[in-house]
């Protein structure tokens, strides 16, 4: 492929070029994967609405995220066996993140360490992605670890204490490394790219956990090892207990229910993400980008509300933050410019996000990312009222995003993947 104008051109090429069994642990969703494909599909469904001759130079899409400068809103979703998707994935990833200026989320499952990325970014500070499991000490040790290579957030998961089947990663015997079978050897030789760089890096095993946590050397089957080690007794106690030993920011991520994302802000943390894990958990659960109004209506005023979950273009950050979200991160998007092109392949993936949300914005008569509101948006099937927010009846700009008034949520939230809303017109 010459010319790469889309994530979906780096979606295609990382297919060709990362092994079956990790492009398909990334495209991948629970079971009938309905609540993945949604997470995607109904962002489509959202409708903008154009304005023209109105001075659109000086653009900016600069903004905060928990109160530091990034250069667009997105950071980078945390995605375990990133290091799998190509050699050293999380440092080259972490690496096109400090470039441009944009949040690198490290997961606790990576395959490169904590230490590990910190050295080979000469300590710029990065987020952190902390999993429960039941070994507190080895909590504790990962939370220290964190602190000691100069993390700015700890991004709390709380939605994977078990584990959403995935058909694919099942029948494809997931693991990192990849077992000898003769499938898989037989897969592995159409990727020599990928093989060349596997060969030149000691970074294949769970970098935070393997020769960290007693006993472990060998993780055998992702999916065996969660379920054994992740902690399905996690409640909101622990969450404090958590944000107290941090000391730091704090975000939570994996709230989908106006009532969670309440007693997320009794928590005091900085910010919550709405998100479904990609669709990896709860398949049935209605996509973020639905789910996203009412909890920002909720709890918009008291915390800082950020989702993930199916962006691929600029236009659906363009939407997220539309509604009301203060970030977003892209998972997928990410992973497959690093399977494309490795670190060149990730800042790829970020240019392409970063030009269409800037030429969208300009589209609808905007040029700061930070005032853009509800007033872009046409009713439809995820924002069902656009005449609250006087778009239909106001001048542009009447309802930016910190003076519009969002109204209650009933007729905001369709129901998501099915998208059986009504509008209200
Ligand atoms: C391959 C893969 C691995 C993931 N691993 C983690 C993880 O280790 N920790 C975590 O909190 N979320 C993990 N996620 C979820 C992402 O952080 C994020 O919520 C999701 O990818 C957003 O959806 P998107 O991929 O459509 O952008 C993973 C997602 C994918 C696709």
């Amino acid at each position: 492929m010459t010319v790469i104008t889309s994530i979906e051109d780096l979606r295609v090429l990382a297919k060709r070029r990362v092994p079956r069994m990790f492009y398909d642990y990334a495209d991948v969703g629970s079971w009938t994967e309905s609540t993945y494909r949604a997470n995607e599909a109904d962002f489509d469904k959202m409708l903008l609405r154009q304005r023209v001759a109105v001075n659109i130079d000086n653009r900016s899409l600069r903004t905060t995220m928990i109160g530091q400068p990034v250069s667009m809103p997105v950071a980078l979703a945390p995605v375990g066996l990133t290091g799998m998707q190509h050699a050293d994935g999380e440092i080259l990833a972490a690496r096109a993140c400090k470039k441009f200026g944009v949040p690198f989320t490290l997961s606790t499952m990576s395959i490169c360490s904590i230490e590990d990325v910190a050295q080979e970014t000469g300590g710029h500070p990065f987020w952190f992605q902390l999993y429960v499991m039941r070994d507190r000490d080895f909590i504790n040790s990962l939370i220290d670890r964190a602190k000691a290579a100069n993390c700015s957030a700890l991004v709390l998961t709380l939605d994977l204490q078990i584990i959403g089947q995935r058909h694919k990663d099942l029948k494809n015997g997931m693991s990192a490394p990849p077992k000898p079978t003769l499938r898989n050897m037989i897969n592995l030789a159409t990727k020599p790219r990928w093989c060349l760089g596997m060969l030149g890096t000691k970074r294949r095993q769970f970098g935070n956990i393997v020769g960290h946590v007693k006993g472990v050397e060998d993780m055998g089957s992702l999916s065996e090892w969660t379920s054994k080690q992740f902690d399905p007794q996690l409640t909101w106690k622990d969450v404090e207990w958590i944000k107290n030993r941090w000391g730091g920011k704090l975000i939570l991520k994996g709230i989908q229910d106006v009532e969670d994302a309440r007693l997320a802000v009794e928590t005091g943390a900085d910010a919550l993400i709405v998100s479904n894990h990609g669709g990896r958990q709860l398949d049935g659960a209605q996509s973020s980008i639905a789910a996203l109004p009412a909890v920002v209506d909720a709890v918009g005023h008291k915390i800082e509300v950020h989702m993930d979950g199916g962006i691929r273009s600029g236009q659906h950050v363009f939407k997220a933050m539309a509604l009301g979200a203060k970030g977003t991160y892209i998972g997928r998007s990410f992973v497959y410019g690093l399977g494309a092109m490795g670190e060149a392949g990730v800042t790829k993936a970020l240019e392409i996000i970063h030009k269409e949300l800037d030429l969208t914005m300009a589209f609808c008569g905007h040029t700061d990312i930070n005032n853009v509101g509800r007033e872009v948006l046409l009713p439809g099937p995820i924002y069902a009222d656009a005449r609250r927010t006087g778009a239909n009846d106001e001048p542009l700009f009447a309802a930016s995003r910190q003076s519009a008034n969002w109204g209650d949520t009933a007729a905001q939230v369709a129901s998501g993947s099915s998208g059986l809303a009504t509008a209200s017109r």
